[in-house]
């Protein structure tokens, strides 16, 4: 999708969907007044009739008025003037842009002075129009035939900004916004890649065609070899099972001054999860192709980074594998050395995300992290606690936990903190093992972030549970979470 901003009166716009603001209580926004009014009352006349009360999610398409060029009015419920929340606006712009989506329109003009949203400015008020314009348009159908693939005419938005003085900051909102969008497409991308195409191996390849385009970026994989040399036995206990060999995948940008310690974000990269020797049940089995879904997240944000040039040094790690059962599969009680000396037992071989993350975890001790956020689907048990809505989130630092909470906040790609007290840590006991890799049926993402936390005492650290919120089952597909959370709270650190 193409975005630009305009200093231009959204009654005289030339375009193929006009969205304008319908308030309840039959209220009309700013923009949808003056076209009300060039088009002598035709807009009061449908509200008068009932058809559209101003309710987030409504549309109602309108085709062309007198005294005003656009081809078509896509009238849309934003709630009460004034009273209008985060979530009700992205309900409204979202089925504003399906509407449109819906039509030939190969293009939409939205007025940004009419949309009021309680506290937010206009540059959030664009950001979210950009993330959510790109969501509207997104497809993955590069496996259909191009007779099975669906055209989309809907192609390019274009906001209306009333004030010249405006026009910088809203030019500078859509590209962030733009360059959060592709990221997140880019991770819905890989996620929604068969697990057959996208290997540990594929997503190596995706690293280094990114550091190639990218200045500043450089990329390292650790192949198997390595892994043996560093003492990485849990991670390579993962793939014995496997005809894809592991790959830890470690890129450094350095948009920061030499002397600033790096931000890292680490991506758990199960590109196909069966649960090993403990095997999953059939049943959609296929899902398990999103268990790299952190990994695609924090390439997400290394391309939304960069693309914006954030002027700070960032590691992204992607510690990746496939989870498959064979005759050299681990075993429920095999025990294994981590890199960081501890040893694990495997009561279950499907707890294998926690086992790729503990070495690479160790791993990024070397650059002296100044934050640490992990990303992982991780755990089923967090669907149940926080469905699809929240991610989980852990950490043992509180700075960390009150900046992810402002970046998802002003994301609106949320987050929960979880508890790991130390109360949990017990469930961990193992009679033969430093630890057990499962901690029983009771607080499972919870006994699993404990788990983490082990690994993870030299620095400030976050976890953040994605097993609900980076994909979902109805309708399928990849939804590009948490990349608008990480970026924002990569860009933040650059406001410290
Ligand atoms: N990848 C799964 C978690 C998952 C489940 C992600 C459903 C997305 C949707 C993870 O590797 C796993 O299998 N976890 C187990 C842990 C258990 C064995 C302690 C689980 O959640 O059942
Ligand atoms: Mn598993
Ligand atoms: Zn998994």
């Amino acid at each position: 999708m193409e975005f630009q901003s305009k200093n231009a009166q959204v009654a005289s716009a030339k375009t193929d969907a006009l969205i304008l603001a319908v308030y309840e209580n039959k209220t009309l926004g700013s923009g949808a007044q003056a076209v009300d009014a060039a088009s002598e009352g035709a807009i009061s006349a449908v509200l008068k009739h009932g058809d559209i009360s101003g309710k987030p999610g409504e549309t109602l398409i309108l085709q062309a008025l007198k005294g005003c060029p656009a081809k078509r009015i896509v009238l849309t419920g934003f709630g009460k003037h004034g009273d209008t929340s985060d979530g009700q606006f992205r309900k409204a712009i979202a089925a504003a842009f399906a509407a449109v989506k819906g039509t030939v329109a190969k293009d939409a003009t939205l007025d940004l002075a009419e949309l009021v949203v309680k506290n937010r400015d206009a540059t959030w008020l664009t950001r979210q129009i950009v993330e959510l314009g790109e969501a509207a348009t997104y497809t993955f159908d590069q496996y259909k035939s191009k007779d099975n693939q669906k055209k989309i005419h809907f192609a390019k938005t274009t906001l209306c900004v009333a004030d010249k003085a405006s026009e910088k900051e809203i030019a500078a909102a859509v590209a962030t916004g733009k360059a959060i969008a592709a990221g997140m497409s880019y991770t819905k991308d890989l996620g929604n890649l068969p697990p057959n195409v996208c290997t540990p191996t594929y997503l190596a390849e995706e690293a280094k065609k990114l550091a190639k385009a990218v200045e500043k970026l450089t990329v390292k994989i650790i192949d198997e070899k390595e892994m043996k040399e560093l003492g990485m036995g849990a991670l390579l206990s993962v793939s014995y099972g496997s005809a894809q060999p592991a790959k830890l995948i470690i890129m450094e940008y350095k948009g920061g001054k030499k002397s600033d310690k790096p931000h890292a974000i680490v991506g758990k990269g199960i590109t196909f999860d069966t649960g090993g020797i403990s095997l999953k049940p059939g049943p959609d089995m296929d899902q398990m192709k999103f268990d790299m879904c952190g990994a695609a997240s924090v390439l997400g944000t290394m391309k939304a980074i960069t693309d914006m040039k954030l002027p700070l040094n960032v590691i992204g790690v992607i510690t990746s594998a496939e989870n498959m059962p064979s005759g050299t599969a681990s075993r429920p009680g095999d025990i294994v050395t981590t890199m960081s000396g501890q040893t694990v037992e495997i009561l279950n071989t499907d707890a294998e995300g926690r086992l790729v993350l503990c070495d690479a975890l160790t791993y990024i001790e070397r650059y002296e992290p100044a934050s640490v956020v992990d990303i992982a689907t991780l755990t089923g048990a967090i669907i149940v606690s926080l469905g699809a809505h929240a991610t989980g989130m852990f950490s043992n630092n509180d700075t960390v936990v009150e900046q992810l909470k402002q970046a998802a906040d002003y994301t609106q790609d949320r987050v929960w903190h979880m508890p790991i007290w130390d109360d949990y840590q017990s469930q961990l006991d193992s009679p033969f093992a430093d630890m057990a890799n499962i901690g029983g049926p009771k607080a499972g993402s919870i006994t699993a972030a404990c788990f983490l936390s082990r690994f993870t005492k030299k620095y400030p650290w976050a976890h953040l549970d994605i097993a609900g919120t980076s994909f979902l089952g109805q309708p399928k597909g990849a939804t590009g979470r948490p990349v608008p959370l990480l970026t924002e709270y990569l860009i933040s650190q650059t406001r410290l």
